[in-house]
């Protein structure tokens, strides 16, 4: 089917390549030249893994980047807008993105076309881009407005659409909803899974994938309440985490007590600095908005958000109570990025923990393996970078680990040890074994597990640390 892909960040362009790997053609459609000039030339915006294989296969022939929307929608059946709605200053999703290409959808409607909501959008967007589509000219009965949310990860972008848990398609129509099955037709009817040229299956992918029909409210709900609970579960355990801390229990042994639970689960699950991304912190802004305006007082969503919060803050408690003062203390930092596999750092934890210690008068030395060029736009001049993560632990007080990039959990730790002025790690993700970090000759401080060191510990100032584990 011939489709338009309105807008390419991570979703659009993620998207495009998949609906062309499933053996659609596709326009990608956005106006910054820039990044068309890039894309047309082969160069791959955004670190995602089978990204550039895919558009390497498709490029020219079923995928094609314009700045042309007029003409995108007149040889398209489906469009798909997958434009950015940035929080507003009052946290509420700004819409006026989705407006406008709504907008320019409308003049070029010249037979029936489904307009689909690919973007996270408040409930009711679906209603607004049908009256803006209306007023601007289009005719009742030549489009359907439908919502088909995406639940793709950064960093597993790729995989996470082609072997989706589920595909969720709100659509109001009987004909709208047919053009939706038929464009998901080889994953729901699992040919795509056939050919020699798929993208390798991820653990625990369920193939073919479930489709689940819906209102077009209804999917708008399922995507605003899908980020919303899984940020509840991340901000439950740091929470937990916290107890751990306090009384001495280790939240790896609780998680793993709670997460073998069916009902639970053990996925998104683990403690940590708190969420960031470009999702999660916007859309329960967003989801919170919308639950005010239907009268309803979510109140549960302010508990998660503040607890996200807190947990950067115990994290600075943590460093300050590792070294005691902090200005002029050399901090090497691996991980600038919001999580691993991915070069995002938009509402990354570690920039943002980054900012505090730099505030409190550290130096830091940071390594990521894909976010440099990201992070020296936002902290200017502030930090210095290195090439690996030894050269950041070079001469460091002290080494934080802030993104959970499969890499640092792999380390030479007696090569790092030897590095570094005193062997002290911070773990913001959990990534090592407290016994395994005191034997090769480090203390060792997570997060909801008891600190570890190879000599007993002073005590500590807070609870939330400085109990020996190892000795
Ligand atoms: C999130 C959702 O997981 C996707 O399903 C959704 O499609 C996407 O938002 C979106 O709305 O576009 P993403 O923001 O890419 O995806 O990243 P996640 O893997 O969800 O991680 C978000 C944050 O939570 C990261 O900072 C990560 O480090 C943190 N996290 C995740 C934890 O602290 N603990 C966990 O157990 C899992």
């Amino acid at each position: 089917m011939q489709l338009a892909v309105v807008g390419s960040g991570y979703v659009g362009l993620v998207a495009g390549a998949c609906f062309a790997d499933l053996g659609h053609d596709v326009i990608v459609v956005d106006n910054d030249q820039k990044k068309l000039a890039a894309l047309n030339r082969g160069e791959v915006p955004i670190h995602e893994n089978f990204l550039p294989e895919l558009l390497e296969r498709h490029r020219g022939t079923r995928i094609r980047f314009s700045d042309d929307l007029q003409n995108a929608v007149r040889a398209s059946k489906a469009i798909f807008v997958a434009v950015g709605t940035p929080p507003t200053h009052q946290g509420e999703a700004d819409l006026s993105y989705v407006e406008s290409v709504a907008r320019g959808i409308a003049g070029a409607i010249d037979s029936y076309k489904v307009v689909v909501e690919k973007s996270t959008v408040p409930v009711y967007t679906s209603d607004w881009v049908r009256k803006i589509i209306l007023r601007n000219g289009a005719e009742h009965g030549e489009f359907d407005v439908a919502s088909n949310p995406e639940f793709l990860r950064e960093g597993t972008a790729v995989t996470d659409f082609l072997y989706p848990d589920r595909i969720v398609i709100g659509a109001d129509t009987g004909r709208c909803a047919a053009v939706l099955r038929e464009i998901y037709a080889p994953l729901v009817e699992g040919s795509y899974y056939l050919r020699p040229d798929v993208i390798p299956r991820p653990d625990r992918a369920q193939i073919p994938p479930p489709l689940i029909a819906t209102s077009a409210k209804s999917a708008e709900l399922i995507k605003h309440a899908s980020n919303a609970f899984l940020a509840m579960k991340i901000s439950f355990i740091n929470a937990v985490a916290s107890i751990c801390e306090s009384v001495g229990a280790n939240v790896q042994q609780v998680r793993e007590g709670i997460g073998t639970d069916t009902r639970i689960g053990s996925r998104f699950l683990n403690p940590g600095i708190g969420y960031g991304g470009s999702c999660f912190p916007k859309d329960l802004m967003a989801f919170r908005s919308v639950a005010r305006e239907s009268g309803y007082d979510f109140r549960l969503l302010d508990e998660v958000m503040r607890i996200n919060e807190d947990q950067r803050v115990r994290f600075i408690r943590k460093v300050r109570s590792a070294l005691w003062t902090l200005r002029g203390k050399k901090l090497g930092v691996l991980g600038l990025a919001f999580k691993g596999g991915t070069d995002d750092i938009r509402e990354s934890p570690s920039i943002l923990l980054i900012k505090s210690l730099l505030q409190e008068g550290c130096q830091v030395c940071a390594y990521d393996p894909a976010a440099h060029e990201r992070a020296k736009e936002e902290l200017n001049a502030s930090i210095d970078f290195a090439e690996t993560p030894y050269e950041a632990a070079r001469g460091a007080d002290a080494l934080l680990i802030l993104t959970e990039w499969e890499e640092f959990a792999a380390l030479d730790l007696r090569q790092l040890r030897s590095e570094m002025k005193y062997p002290i790690v911070i773990d913001g993700r959990n990534l090592y074994d407290p016994e395994i970090m005191a034997a090769a000759g480090y203390t060792y401080y997570s997060v909801g597990r008891p600190a570890a060191s190879p000599e007993p510990l002073p005590s500590a100032k807070t609870p939330t640390v400085g109990k020996k584990t190892h000795s």
